[in-house]
């Protein structure tokens, strides 16, 4: 072992060692359905309107700490009950980071359900917290029993569910949902990161529970380049975890560009309709496809088990024909053979249909 090696085996904490970063799949070229994206891209009257914005943008100033154009903004268009607060973070996965932070220590564990989204664990693992991955029933709902049973035992500090759940596209059961959040003595986020594709939230329900928060971002409607997302719930909860939050986290390109697009919100609900609608229709093409079936979705993407040992194959197939999805075969035991596909736009889902039909 070299030296630099040898330094770096002994003061980078185990945890970071073992873990893989990230990976965010190369897609040049391809037909992009791996990341749950909007697929669509502005008019160009906006987008021109967009532009002369940007040319006044004070590039040389730091931007407004508390952004407060950007909340008013969220606040509107997302219906944030008036009595909560609100923390902005450098998308949602910035705000599990500084969630974390908070409340991280000796000691303090963070649940979360299995399969979901991957940076709750990641996360626990950066700040040296314990984690503990609840599965979830094979047809994706919450193993109660399970569950309550692991809160009793563990008495986390956190917990993150997401709703809907991603990479499997359901919604937990609402009634459950609030008996974890009773049985919790600590923290509850709810993710609502697919909020735009779901009529459904917990959002009404803050002030209620004193433990509840919910987590939104504004990247699945179709701005996940910005980089923005956002908690909301009691100032109590929030005035602390805002002491984590670094002091220019949203930028200043960040802030004009959502304050602008908030005020043209009618654009994205456009968007946003027309890809609940495609999904639909994807999911209704997928299940007149003999051998795969798919997840029903409340989100934009759709979860798709394959034949035994077809997932892997189908994946490189499609590729092949210039079509990128996220395969989860292998990630976890209730993933088996399961590909997991963004709703794009109608031909997009043509194409991606085409690759499963002999
Ligand atoms: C459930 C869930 N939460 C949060 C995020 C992260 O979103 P953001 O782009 O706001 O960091 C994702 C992204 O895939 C997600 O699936």
């Amino acid at each position: 072992m070299g030296e630099i090696e040898e330094l770096v085996t002994h003061w980078v904490r185990p945890q970071i060692r073992q873990l893989s970063a990230y990976h965010v799949a190369d897609a040049e070229g391809l037909i992009k359905l791996d990341a749950m994206e909007n697929p669509y891209r502005w008019p160009e009257s906006l987008r021109e309107e967009w532009l002369d914005l940007l040319r006044k943008v004070e590039i040389n100033r730091y931007p407004q700490s508390q952004a407060p154009g950007v909340k008013a903004g969220l606040r509107r268009t997302m219906a944030i009950p008036e009595n909560m607060e609100l923390v902005l973070g450098n998308g949602s996965d910035e705000l599990i980071q500084m969630i974390a932070m908070t409340v991280a220590g000796p000691d303090r564990k963070i649940l979360a359900v299995e399969p979901s989204f991957v940076m709750y664990r990641m996360i626990a693992l950066f700040l040296g917290m314990e984690y503990y991955g609840v599965s979830l029933k094979p047809d994706f709902s919450l193993n109660m029993d399970k569950l309550l049973a692991e809160i009793a035992r563990i008495r986390p500090a956190l917990i993150f569910l997401a709703y809907p759940n991603n990479p499997t596209g359901n919604l937990f059961n609402k009634e459950e949902m609030l008996r974890v959040i009773e049985a919790a003595p600590g923290l509850v986020v709810i993710d609502e990161a697919y909020a735009p594709f779901t009529d459904v939230s917990f959002l009404s329900l803050l002030g209620r529970y004193d433990n509840l928060l919910v987590m939104r971002t504004v990247s699945k409607m179709g701005l996940a380049g910005l980089r923005l997302g956002l908690l909301a719930g009691p100032a109590a909860w929030l005035n602390e975890i805002e002491k984590t939050r670094l002091p220019y986290n949203i930028n200043v390109l960040t802030q004009i560009s959502a304050e602008f697009s908030l005020s043209h919100q009618s654009v994205f609900d456009r968007q946003t309709a027309a890809i609940r609608q495609a999904r639909d229709e994807l999911f209704r093409q997928l299940q007149g496809i003999k051998g795969i079936a798919p997840v029903a979705s409340q989100a934009n993407f759709i979860l798709v088990r394959l034949a035994p040992g077809r997932a892997t194959p189908v994946f490189h197939d499609l590729r092949q024909r210039g079509v990128l999805v996220k395969n989860l075969h292998g990630s976890h035991p209730l993933l088996v053979d399961c590909l997991r596909v963004t709703v794009g736009t109608p031909e997009e889902n043509t194409a991606f249909l085409a690759a499963f039909r002999p």
